[in-house]
């Protein structure tokens, strides 16, 4: 794929990974590949913002040199540190000699501690500016969107933002562009995105989407660094990254157990269909079978939870834990939940969960449904009528 035109003078020349499936280790499938976005400005100053991720800082020098000669950069932007955006820097680096690195504080912090180079490095923050002939960039602090050395770069005379991570989605596309790729797909991943790596910070974001609209500054166009650009609707994205980041949810439950020999299974299926018998849209998942991080994408918009788990050796089973441990880290906000499953002898799955699950900051709404061995067509009527019940509090 050649560089490509995203506005006269400025081009995408970032790489697209159509191969890779794990993200920031195991923690998120990325079933639809993903791009690293670095962008060249061309001006009487010549200014890279961001890189690519490692092994793919060849495939990035190709497209920079399609458009100008490397050795004429004068900056290299660094709004984030994390290798899948400076991997590259150090290569830039041999080619550009005289590029100065420009980042916040605990950007060049960071740099540091990762490349160990000796790289001439402009700390910049809130307000500060860069001139680069015609164009003027503009620097914006964006800490825990989402590493505390966070930044995005604005350019008035495009109205054009760069957000890095904040707007992205994993998906690789042969189009560079929102309105290239299936909105439905697009919107999709988003979400995931969102969900997966935003949703602790929904805080912060609303706050920081407050402090630019303060600034007044235009916005026509969107650049992150992962995924398309929003060019056909930009304010799209925000409104859904404020409505997600505000908790916005529909009546939506999310039924997600594991069984041992399928006690807890029958339990959770009559729960569906109390909560369908309710009016209610019903997501099952059982974990070994569904990918966490798209449970996690289901549950942004979903008003309620209901997590269930055999018993073993006094606890959950253990597939049960890193879902559990997700919700913990991503504090969900806004929903309401419950715990149930089946036991043997001394229990515990319930109490286990229902403790996650307040932890994770949610308010439970029932008390736990435990059921002794096989659930009995009373036990099965009672899952059905808790599934009811939940219905109601949502
Ligand atoms: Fe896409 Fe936080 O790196």
């Amino acid at each position: 794929m050649p560089p490509v035109k995203v506005l006269e003078d400025i081009y995408w020349v970032g790489a697209v990974d159509w191969n890779i499936r794990n993200f920031h280790g195991f923690t998120y499938t990325t079933h639809r590949g993903t791009t690293y976005n670095a962008y060249l400005i061309l001006d009487e100053k010549i200014a890279l913002v961001d890189t690519v991720y490692g092994p793919f800082a060849g495939e990035m020098m190709e497209r920079i040199k399609e458009v100008v000669d490397p050795a004429k950069i004068d900056y290299i932007i660094a709004n984030h540190v994390e290798t899948d955006h400076s991997g590259a820097i150090a290569e830039v680096l041999k080619h550009a000699s005289r590029a100065k690195v420009i980042g916040t504080a605990r950007c060049k912090a960071g740099l540091e501690k990762h490349y160990f180079g000796n790289w001439d490095f402009q700390v910049v923050k809130t307000g500060d500016e860069l001139n680069l002939g015609s164009r003027t960039l503009k620097f914006i602090e964006a800490p825990m969107l989402h590493w505390p050395d966070s930044m995005f770069t604005y350019i008035e005379k495009d109205a054009l933002l760069l957000p890095n991570d904040a707007f992205g989605q994993h998906l690789a596309s042969s189009g560079r562009f929102d309105d290239e790729v299936d909105e439905a797909v697009l919107m999709a991943e988003a979400a995931k995105y969102y969900a997966n790596i935003l949703w602790p910070f929904s805080t912060l974001i609303l706050r920081k989407i407050e402090e630019i609209q303060k600034l007044g500054l235009k916005i026509n166009m969107i650049a992150p660094s992962h995924g398309v650009i929003w060019r056909k609707d930009p304010m799209k994205i925000v409104q859904a990254y404020i409505s997600w980041a505000k908790g916005e949810a529909k009546r939506k439950v999310l039924v997600v157990y594991d069984t041992m020999w399928g006690s807890t299974e029958k339990m959770a299926k009559a729960m569906v269909e109390g909560l369908r018998s309710e009016g209610v849209e019903v997501m099952l998942f059982r974990l070994p079978c569904s990918d966490r991080s798209d449970v996690v994408k289901e549950l942004l918009d979903a008003r309620g939870l209901v997590v269930g788990s055999g018993t073993i050796n006094n606890g959950i089973l253990p597939t049960v834990a890193p879902f559990l441990e997700d919700l913990v880290g991503l504090k969900p906000r806004g929903k309401v939940a419950a715990a149930f499953g089946s036991y043997g002898w001394g229990g515990g799955a319930v109490k286990h969960i229902e403790e996650s699950l307040t932890k994770a900051g949610m308010k439970l709404v029932l008390p736990g449904l435990s059921v002794n061995w096989v659930p009995n067509k009373e036990e099965l009527q009672r899952s059905f009528e808790f599934g009811k019940e939940f219905a109601k509090k949502l």
